[in-house]
């Protein structure tokens, strides 16, 4: 279980700017507006098509969600790719005024729960508020860092997120904790910023850029390395629209093994939980694991 991630300013610097965000869409009321980057980060391409928020979901789809959709900040629609069933539990790194979780909470249905994860106390009492307006009953906001997940191990089905991983000064902490909460066969379907390899560094250096979801970004290159040094297979990175000059929108899927084929180096460290774990596994990190390393039968699943 994870302990409380120490202050840094990057962290602080993006919680002040999403706490104002969030007082700003609570002031407002359920009005479609908003985007994820600050006035120095375009909101539109150059065409005038919105790049961020509300514009890029489907009605059909946020049908219930309105408000929270009104309120949302993302950069694509995790839920539109990430084949959610009846009962599968969703967690939502980064979780804001709660659009995506409360999607993901109607589509996994009664027997099904939806998490919100969000540092920021105003999103949090936000997405609470657009939750009860929604009158939906199996979705819940949790406080706490995603870098330090505090959800029990091999206990979720689906992560998913929407432009938050790259507000992180740690991404590999992150994904490690997105893998460690997967259940074996658990499925990553995000939405972020990928910065194209030949970003500047001046738009690197530029904190605004940053708490708007741009600077902070990975390659596509890199953010396929983390999800691999995570232990997360079957990597695709799909590019859905520019969102600025030197960074695009994605959808980021990966795969948690399933416990049957927890054998590469990776995966022994990811794919279940210690005490599930053969006996093999754990031991120090070779390149080949033995042909019976694995989790036991009656790992959970
Ligand atoms: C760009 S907004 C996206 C919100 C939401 N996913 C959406 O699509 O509208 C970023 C959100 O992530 C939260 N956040 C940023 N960094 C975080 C961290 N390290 N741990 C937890 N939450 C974080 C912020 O508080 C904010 O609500």
């Amino acid at each position: 279980m994870a302990e409380l991630t120490e202050p840094d300013p990057i962290r602080e610097q993006v919680r002040e700017k999403y706490a104002a965000a969030a007082r700003a869409a609570a002031a407002r009321g359920p009005a479609p507006s908003s985007c994820c980057g600050p006035a120095e980060v375009a909101l539109t391409d150059a065409a005038g098509a919105q790049v961020f928020g509300d514009a890029l979901y489907d009605p059909g789809e946020s049908a219930g969600a309105e408000g929270a959709v009104g309120a949302s900040l993302g950069c694509g629609v995790p839920t539109a790719v990430a084949d959610l069933h009846e009962g599968e539990t969703v967690l939502d790194l980064g979780s804001g005024a709660g659009a995506d979780v409360l999607i993901s909470a109607r589509r996994v249905g009664a027997t099904g729960r939806a998490i919100g994860l969000d540092m920021t106390d105003e999103m949090l009492e936000l997405a609470r508020a657009n939750a009860q307006r929604a009158d939906v009953r199996n979705a819940e906001f949790v406080k706490g860092d995603i870098e330090n997940i505090p959800l029990p191990d091999a206990t979720v089905d689906v992560v998913i997120s929407n432009c938050v991983i790259n507000l992180s000064g740690d991404k590999a902490k992150v994904l490690a904790e997105a893998a460690r909460v997967l259940k074996p066969g658990g499925r990553f379907a995000v939405s972020d910023v990928i910065a194209d390899p030949a970003m500047d560094d001046a738009t690197r250096a530029d904190m605004a850029q940053w708490t708007g979801c741009i600077a902070g970004a990975l390659t596509r290159r890199e953010f396929e390395q983390a999800l691999a040094a995570a232990g997360l297979v079957d990597v695709e990175i799909r590019e859905t629209h520019r969102v600025h000059e030197q960074a695009a929108a994605a959808i980021i899927r990966a795969r948690k093994p399933d416990a049957a084929s927890c054998c590469s180096t990776h995966a022994l460290q990811a794919c279940c939980e210690p005490s599930a774990k053969s006996p093999c596994c754990g031991e120090p990190a070779s390149t080949t694991a033995p042909a019976t390393c694995g989790c036991n039968s009656a790992s959970p699943t």
